[in-house]
């Protein structure tokens, strides 16, 4: 914020709280009374009261019983229990974000910028080499028959062994609901597509990822934000009664390491939803591009997994587990898997087969689940760091997630940091972040950030990551 739309009190309370982090004013200093502050700056009593009242609300200073105010210790950086979750209007929204989307997060691409707003780990986890030999055996065996047989749900053997998958997890897929697809993304798309006419509305969580807004604002359809817990995921009395007092077509959410909060819904939950939505007949368009992320021992079982009726539209891709860039995933539509497939087939025909062959050559190999095993340590072991660096160098007063899996850390900062003015100084110092404005569709998150701290062993990250929590302080 700069100094001219400051008010006075604002102003004042800055250049103490310049001055106590600048080490001129120590921890257990006591800050000049009231009185002397006053004739010092020529400002009135309640100018410093505020000011005062400011700092303390930041976790700067403290105030002691009939002694005044007195710099506290450096405050360790709050955790998720203390991360609310956010109060949604319950009002439709017409969605229109895709352009700060494409303004904020392009430069996510340059190579000279450190992406802490990007949405992918580093490529150093991923098994390219062992990929890349599949993907060779599978191109010298690629029979000619199978091009056709694989239009439009995609390879039967791809097919077949995640249906084996799902299995093994607790989830029965029937023969022809899974379609493969070019990413998670063309799945949630086409899914959204298939439940919903202009104009619909559709639930979503709040704070919700972006791409689900995009998807929205491309079908033209109004989002209505449902109050999410940072850690359990969306309040299902909130969404009750959402369901009764407005006529929504599909739920959008992402049960298993949402993001970008990385809430994950307890089992419990997961099935109140599903017989909820069930009740209403409303179809749950389910995102689970995460869900093999888990840093327990064990994978939650998704959304998906107490559909009884066919309601629930799970979609996945390998995207973010495997093999990102190859740009495979599915869609499990349940009833609605035939309605897919005709979008699928009117919009794309089908996905390209080169990949999906020689995804299915590297999951018939059976090194997957160790490759998994070692993603899920190396990025639950950089979380941690991460999140030291959050509580040693970001402002006192922020709060941070602490999610079960995937690789977002959600960052609350102090009401009075400005994460899209802090988003453009960042980028001056080749550095990406997601601004809190582009997760919801009334841009209310605007002293939030999700990080990806998905890069673990990079100093260029840990030093991206220090110098953006001393930004903070100056925003
Ligand atoms: C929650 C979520 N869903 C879907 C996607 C897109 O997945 P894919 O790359 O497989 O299209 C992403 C990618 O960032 C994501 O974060």
């Amino acid at each position: 914020m700069s100094a001219e739309r400051l008010t006075r009190y604002q102003q004042l309370a800055e250049e103490i709280a310049d001055g106590i982090r600048a080490g001129l004013l120590r921890p257990g200093e006591r800050l000049p009374s009231v009185r002397q502050t006053c004739e010092l700056r020529g400002v009135s009593p309640s100018t410093v009261f505020q000011a005062y009242g400011q700092l303390e609300s930041q976790g700067l200073v403290e105030a002691r019983a009939r002694s005044g105010f007195y710099v506290r210790a450096a405050k360790r950086a709050t955790r998720s229990t203390t991360l609310q979750a956010a109060k949604p209007s319950g009002e439709a929204t017409p969605v229109a974000i895709s352009e700060l989307v494409f303004e904020l997060l392009g430069s996510t691409r340059d190579a000279d910028v450190v992406p802490l707003g990007s949405a992918f780990p580093a490529p150093h986890l991923f098994p390219f080499e062992a990929l890349a030999r599949s993907g060779a055996r599978a191109m010298r065996r690629l029979p000619a028959a199978r091009i056709t047989g694989a239009l439009t749900a995609g390879d039967g053997g791809l097919r077949q062994t995640l249906r084996r998958r799902y299995a093994l997890h607790g989830v029965p897929l029937a023969e022809d609901e899974l379609v493969i697809t070019n990413g998670a993304m063309e799945a949630l798309n086409l899914c959204l597509q298939a439940v919903t006419k202009p104009g619909d509305l559709v639930v979503v969580e709040s704070p919700t990822f972006y791409a689900a807004l995009q998807a929205l604002e491309r079908l033209h359809l109004k989002a209505v934000e449902v109050a999410t817990d940072p850690r359990e995921g969306v309040d299902i009395g909130a969404l009750a009664v959402l369901l009764e007092r407005q006529p929504v077509a599909a739920c959008w959410f992402m049960p298993s390491f949402q993001n970008p909060l990385g809430a994950l819904m307890p089992p419990e939950r997961k099935q109140a939803l599903v017989e909820l939505l069930a009740r209403h007949r409303v179809p749950l368009i389910e995102d689970d591009v995460y869900g093999e992320l888990h840093a327990g021992a064990r994978r939650p079982p998704p959304a998906k997994a107490f559909d009884r009726e066919g309601g629930v539209l799970h979609c996945a891709s390998f995207s973010k587990c495997l093999a990102p860039g190859y740009r495979v995933g599915w869609a499990a539509a349940g009833r609605y898997a035939p309605v897919v497939e005709r979008l699928k087939m009117s919009s794309s025909l089908a996905t390209a087969l080169p990949s999906q062959l020689a995804l299915a050559d590297y999951l018939a190999q059976g090194g997957f689940d160790r490759h998994l095993r070692r993603l899920r340590e190396a990025l639950a072991g950089q979380q941690q760091h991460a999140l030291k660096l959050v509580e040693r160098h970001f402002p006192s007063g922020t709060r941070v997630t602490r999610p079960l899996g995937g690789y977002f850390l959600w960052l609350e900062l102090p009401p009075q940091v400005d994460a899209l003015a802090l988003h453009h100084k960042a980028r001056a110092h080749h550095i990406s972040t997601a601004p809190g404005v582009l997760f919801s569709a009334d841009r209310r998150f605007t002293h939030h950030l999700r990080l990806n701290v998905g890069h673990p062993g990079d100093p260029r990250f840990d030093g991206a990551l220090r110098l953006l929590g001393e930004l903070a302080h100056s925003v």
